[in-house]
């Protein structure tokens, strides 16, 4: 039988069950990872296990977490941040960049500015007589599923003693159109039943049309509109976003926008729910004013915390070390 390894590519491949055991499978390594004997417990796991780190576009927390992630459960990495410093700069493909990286390491985690490109990696890989799972850390415009991830659990952590995420209205802010962290998370927000969505954009960079299709598919409810001050008092939680503008020359436009309409100010506080949450994937600009950082509702830097969590948790279930940390959290906490 062709083995294959366990990928993660996409947010359509997560289900809402998945979706509430990775969760809890982070509250819990959260928990272990308190005491120096668990953090030891942790890194014994999988200390057996090399993981490389191919991320060609800039990143801080994505890299930073994973690498993170790898230290707790004591796999060792490797990176390549730069194409310029591998044999790519001899003219070898991409391609055959990662395949070499698969006869080295156990995981290979990626991000890349083709959108697909981690799928098409995955996919070379199952061919070989040598796959290992790949993570994309970031594809494109287009997906960013491990980003998705984090923002459930913290939208999950946030509502624990409000119902939970169903039935939540969420408002995504600013640069929909080319932001993978917000198309990849109103996908995922599919899996939550009566969950409304708010798409808060000028319209040259409005929500895109596969994302409000699949939406239409699932049934999941949303608005669009560019009126941020009328959103922000009916809804739960907001998505703020900022300009992706790196793709621009790609693109060859440049559109002038006021980005003061779609930034969240400290006077907008004043229209927020008292239990609302901001959330962002950071990095941010302008979309949050500092003086914002201080209040409780400001989830973004918890955001943060998150996604190191959930990336531990997500790499102990690729290599089914999940049932195992749940057994030590019953016998240890
Ligand atoms: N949220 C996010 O992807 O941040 P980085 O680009 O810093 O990794």
């Amino acid at each position: 039988m062709k083995k294959e390894a366990l990928h993660c590519i996409d947010v359509q491949q997560f289900n809402h069950n998945f979706l509430e055991e990775i969760c809890d499978l982070a509250d819990k390594i959260r928990e272990i990872s308190r005491t120096k004997a668990g953090m030891e417990y942790l890194a014994s796991i999988l200390n057996h296990k090399r993981a490389m780190l191919y991320f060609v576009q800039p990143s801080t927390r994505t890299f930073l977490s994973f690498y993170s992630a790898c230290q707790m459960l004591g796999i060792k990495c490797a990176e390549v941040r730069d194409p310029k410093t591998s044999s790519e700069i001899k003219g070898e493909s991409e391609e055959d960049t990662v395949r070499t990286f698969s006869l080295y390491f156990d995981l290979i985690i990626m991000r890349h500015p083709r959108a697909n490109f981690a799928e098409k990696i995955a996919n070379l890989l199952n061919d070989t007589d040598h796959p290992v799972p790949v993570i994309n850390a970031g594809s494109g415009k287009d997906q960013h599923p491990t980003q998705a991830l984090l923002d459930i659990y913290t939208l999950r952590r946030s509502f624990l003693h409000r119902g939970g995420i169903a039935g939540k209205q969420i408002a995504f802010v600013g640069d929909l159109r080319r932001g993978r962290t917000a198309r990849s998370l109103a996908l995922l927000l599919t899996q939550f039943q009566g969950v409304k969505l708010y798409f808060v954009a000028p319209s040259e960079y409005q929500m895109g049309q596969d994302i409000l299709s699949f939406l239409d598919h699932q049934k999941t409810a949303y608005e669009i509109t560019d009126d941020f001050e009328k959103v922000i008092p009916a809804v739960d939680a907001i998505y703020m976003t900022r300009l992706q503008d790196e793709w621009d020359r790609e693109e060859g436009i440049s559109v002038d926008i006021d980005i003061e309409r779609f930034s969240f100010q400290k006077r907008h506080l004043d229209l927020l729910k008292a239990d609302g949450i901001i959330m962002h994937p950071l990095p941010r600009r302008q979309e949050i004013a500092v003086e914002v950082d201080s209040d409780p509702r400001a989830a973004y830097w918890r955001q943060v915390r998150n996604g190191m969590y959930i990336r531990v948790a997500l790499i102990a279930g690729i290599f089914q070390r999940d049932k195992k940390i749940l057994d030590y959290y019953l016998a240890n906490t």
